[in-house]
């Protein structure tokens, strides 16, 4: 591996091998998600627990200062919208040179697999391989599935992530799909982590989560809603730190949670 590329996946995954990386990305096609209203204010308080942020080039020029030190990896595909036909026909929004203007330390791109769209998400995923090699720069694939939440059965998941692994993605982001989540893992020959999905219930339902996702072999995870849609993010986000880091249980997991948030005003 070039040193650039080698650099930059070493910014992402830790020397532990694993990585919590935090997408803000979500009003490139839904607009203003609830707790993500003002990126700012939500992006702010936990961005030093973030390995990496996940966001693209509008909200990190207008709510993350430039002093920032995590890595970013640019949310680089849309041009879709949740009120419009079909979310799954993004195109490229961003070019590499902008990629690197903004010194990001990947790309991510979603892939549709199984829908109307699927040959020209792969094709646009492939393009972004052969620019961001060019350059040094890792893309993350994320396998989408639109609307149609369904489609998180292991066998799609294994397909979906073999693919973006096999067009070259350096990085799959996938959903954690309980039974069979270990061979989405094991049919994917690079770094596979898990999305998180609509908030659940509790959090102890998300530290279980993580931890038999880790178990069974992710090396992290690309979390958004179910850590700052909580009431008490920081204490969430440090809480999913320690499953990732510290090979915490969720019981530790959900002890470290509950004595954190004392420390944090409950979001409104
Ligand atoms: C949105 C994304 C998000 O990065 C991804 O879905 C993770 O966020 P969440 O945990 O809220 O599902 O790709 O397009």
């Amino acid at each position: 591996m070039e040193w650039g590329m080698a650099n930059r996946m070493a910014q992402l995954i830790q020397s532990d091998g694993h990585a919590l990386f935090l997408p803000v990305d979500h009003g490139y096609f839904q607009g203003p998600t609830r707790r993500l209203e003002e990126p700012r204010k939500t992006i702010e308080p936990l961005l030093p627990c973030g390995d990496a942020l996940f966001i693209t080039r509008g909200v990190l020029r207008s709510s993350v200062d430039p002093d920032n030190t995590r890595p970013v990896i640019l949310r680089v595909s849309g041009g879709t919208s949740v009120v419009g036909k079909d979310l799954a026909n993004e195109g490229i929004t961003t070019s590499m040179e902008e990629a690197i203007r903004l010194n990001a330390s990947a790309v991510g791109i979603s892939i549709f697999v199984g829908s109307d769209y699927e040959k020209e998400s792969l094709l646009n995923l492939s393009k972004l391989v052969d620019e961001g090699e060019k350059y040094g720069i890792p893309v993350m694939a994320v396998t989408a599935v639109g609307k149609e939440l369904g489609k998180r059965d292991a066998r799609y998941l294994a397909l979906a992530s073999r693919i973006a692994a096999e067009l070259g993605a350096r990085v799959v982001k996938t959903y954690y799909c309980g039974e069979g989540f270990e061979k989405v893992v094991r049919g994917c020959p690079v770094p596979v982590v898990m999305a998180g999905g609509p908030r659940v219930n509790t959090e102890l339902e998300v530290f279980e989560f993580v931890f038999d996702g880790m178990q069974k072999g992710a090396v992290g995870v690309n979390l958004g809603r179910n850590i700052w849609q909580n009431d008490f993010p920081v204490a969430m986000i440090k809480a999913i730190r320690a499953i990732i880091h510290q090979n915490a249980t969720p019981k530790e997991a959900q002890e470290l949670y509950d004595s954190e948030k004392g420390k944090e005003q409950k979001k409104p």
